[in-house]
């Protein structure tokens, strides 16, 4: 597929962007700073011009792609480009950013007609951001991620859905008999949980997409 990623400097999308171009995914990267991946050109722009979100949108992705002729529209947008964090910069930057840039991207998807969106969101959406323990122990590796991008962009007829992209068992070595009985003692089980089951759940990407975690942590550190 031809795929406007924006955002595929940053942490996630360096590692997303090339596991899709390794699945045979013509990428072109939006973003304000480049990325510098070979075979992946760097349209450098600004998620909250609107008018640079519609122009990216139906584009060409590479110089080669102008020997074609007109520049088409992209199959699906993998929207990144975001102000991940609190404290980055003040807050109404962090507000302006992603939600108008969120908006431009989304507004110009639909009425160019893009038949695909994926957008990375954020685990601090569903649980307290005040607490330490706020990702519910869950963590992706980025690789891992790429898998995900990939198996959305290829399932047909999703409509409008939510996964938790996580990998499959916690990031902490502590079994989740200690960790509930720690730190979620009054939430109840509405089914029994494995020691090492990840507490927030990947089951609906498993399920769904067939995701196949590639990259546990325990391979990594121990
Ligand atoms: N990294 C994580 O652990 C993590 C966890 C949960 C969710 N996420 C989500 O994934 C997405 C990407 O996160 P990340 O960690 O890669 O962030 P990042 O800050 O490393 O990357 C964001 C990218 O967006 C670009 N960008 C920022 N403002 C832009 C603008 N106005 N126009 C165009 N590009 C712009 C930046 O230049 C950068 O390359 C975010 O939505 C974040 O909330 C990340």
């Amino acid at each position: 597929m031809r795929v406007l990623f924006t955002g595929g400097s940053g942490k996630a999308g360096r590692h997303v962007v090339p596991y899709l171009v390794a699945q045979g995914h013509r990428v072109l990267n939006f973003d304000l700073v480049p990325l510098g991946l070979p075979g992946v050109h760097d349209l450098l722009g600004d998620i909250c011009d609107a008018g640079q979100v519609y122009s990216a949108m139906r584009t060409h992705a590479g110089y080669d792609e102008q020997e074609d002729g007109a520049a088409k529209l992209f199959d699906a947008v993998v929207h990144f480009a975001a102000v991940p964090r609190y404290g980055m910069v003040p807050d109404t930057e962090t507000y302006r950013v992603n939600t108008v840039g969120t908006y431009n991207v989304l507004e110009a998807a639909l009425k160019m007609g893009v038949r695909k969106v994926i957008i990375a969101s954020s685990e601090t959406t569903a649980t307290d951001p005040g607490l330490r323990r706020r990702i519910t122990f869950s963590y992706i590796d980025a690789r891992d991620l790429g898998q995900i991008v990939d198996l959305c962009l290829q399932k047909d007829g999703l409509g409008f859905q939510v996964f938790n992209a996580v990998n499959d068992e916690n990031a902490v070595p502590q079994p989740n008999s200690e960790l509930l009985a720690r730190f979620f003692p009054n939430v109840p089980l509405s089914r029994p949980v494995a020691e090492r089951e990840g507490l927030l759940s990947n089951r609906k990407i498993r399920e769904v997409l067939g995701f196949r975690e590639a990259h546990p942590w325990q391979k990594q550190v121990l």
